[in-house]
């Protein structure tokens, strides 16, 4: 990690752990983009999963609401009551559930409970499984609790989705947490009820009692309803269902998020996290999260807001197949698309390119990687490389990630930009010649 200049850090400074915390790269794309801007040009952003919607009106009015009716203050750790009641109602409908308020807690968005998490079922030593590509922070904090990664790698061939099959020999008697995510972040992917059944009973077969399953919900395309693995019979004893307000309503600046644990005990304890780390969350933020969950208003926002994402994955998809060197598979829900750029990086001579770098910046960086960068500086769209989703197992796998939280027009001009750019081989090797930047 580099500091700014100043006192030097002194040697010994951090803990080893420190060393080994992952991080979300879409967050470092920020300041390349402004050093991009900085030179005069617009970047289209296709990097930040971060709808580009307004927050509902109604929504943004009760947290106006609250704030002069005085619900400043601390409230309880857990979360307050009529959030916990709206989140318990709200998902307990949506997968047949009971869910019993006491088991919900509510977070500073859907980042802390997968850290948490970690803090409060896995021992040194134990293995955490995950699919990879995957939301990065699930690869995170595996070895900062000192924890053995399992990773769980996602196919194209089979739309990203994951079999029973496929989960088994990953499950042992060391497994504490598998996190699992569909519709999947990076990939669109779903894994359909049939699949989770087999699962479900891989977990059961092959899983300790006390193995817990982290399923993160998003929103799904094509009518079709979300399945969660928690509604599959059994599993609702060992699933964490978490979730959050960033996504579906809009609303990344609000951190809101939340988790359904399986026990009362379960959800006391990440309460008393809670209470450790942020004490409580602005009550305002959750009174207005409870009127997202309850108003009847909601529904109709949010129908808009996914046929909207809908429209722009239809266009963005055909777009895209229509590049040369490009394939991309149809995302069954969240706001991305994945494509397979191997084409492209073939045409350019990008995995050349790669190879013939220093090996300490082929440690950092991946063909895809030098692609997503000639890109924004050359052809300013900002992208995410496979690399930033799970780094295990990324190498050789040449795809890209691009938001489609953004609007139509800048949409229609990056899918040129790239076009273009995977045609300009020239300007590639003069990009990575110069050596301008080539990791994240
Ligand atoms: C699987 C998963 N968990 C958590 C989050 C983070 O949500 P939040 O913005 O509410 O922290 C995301 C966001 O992309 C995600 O994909």
């Amino acid at each position: 990690m580099s500091g700014s200049a100043g006192p030097v850090v002194p040697e010994g400074l951090f803990a080893d752990r420190i060393g080994v915390i992952g991080t979300e790269e879409a967050f470092s794309l920020g300041a390349l983009i402004s050093d991009v801007e900085s030179r005069g040009d617009r970047v289209i952003r296709c990097n930040l999963g971060q709808p580009d919607f307004p927050l509902p009106t109604h929504i943004a009015d009760a947290v106006i609401d609250a704030i002069r009716a005085g619900h400043t203050t601390y409230c309880d750790p857990q979360g307050i009551p009529e959030l916990r009641r709206a989140i318990a109602a709200s998902i307990g409908s949506h997968h047949g559930l009971d869910i019993d308020p006491e088991r919900v807690v509510v977070f500073p968005g859907g980042r802390p409970p997968i850290g948490l998490a970690h803090h409060a079922y896995v021992e040194p030593g134990d293995e955490v499984v995950y699919t990879t590509p995957c939301y990065p922070l699930f690869e995170s904090f595996i070895e900062y609790v000192g924890a053995v990664p399992r990773p769980l790698p996602l196919r194209e061939e089979t739309g990203f989705s994951l079999t029973g099959d496929e989960l088994a020999p990953l499950i042992t008697d060391r497994t504490k947490l598998v996190f699992i995510n569909f519709p999947s972040n990076p990939t669109g992917g779903v894994a359909s009820r049939d699949q989770l059944a087999e699962l479900a009973e891989v977990v059961a077969a092959k899983g300790r009692p006390d193995i817990r399953v982290y399923a993160y919900e998003a929103i799904v395309f094509d009518g079709e309803q979300h399945v969660s693995i928690a509604s599959i019979p059994g599993m609702a004893d060992r699933t964490i269902i978490a979730s959050g307000a960033s996504k579906t309503f809009s609303w990344t600046g609000g951190r809101i998020g939340w988790a359904v644990y399986p026990t009362v005990r379960e959800a006391k304890v990440h309460r008393r996290l809670n209470i450790n780390y942020f004490a409580s969350l602005p009550p305002y933020n959750q009174m207005g999260a409870r009127v997202a969950l309850e108003s009847p208003e909601s529904p109709p926002a949010i129908a808009a807001m996914v046929s909207a994402f809908q429209q722009r994955r239809d266009l963005v998809v055909a777009a895209l197949n229509g590049i040369d060197g490009v394939t991309c598979q149809l995302p069954k829900g969240a706001f991305y698309v994945f494509p397979n750029i191997s084409g492209v990086l073939d045409e350019l001579g990008a995995v050349a390119a790669y190879e013939a770098l220093p090996e300490e910046v082929r440690r950092s960086t991946s063909p895809a990687t030098l692609f997503q960068l000639f890109l924004l500086y050359r052809y300013r769209v900002a992208t995410m490389d496979r690399r930033s989703f799970g780094i295990r197992g990324s190498d050789g796998e040449h795809y890209l990630r691009i938001s489609i939280a953004t609007g139509d027009d800048d949409l229609r001009e990056a899918m040129a930009r790239i076009e273009r750019a995977a045609k300009d081989a020239d300007e590639f090797h003069s990009f990575v010649r110069s050596g301008e930047r080539l990791t994240l």
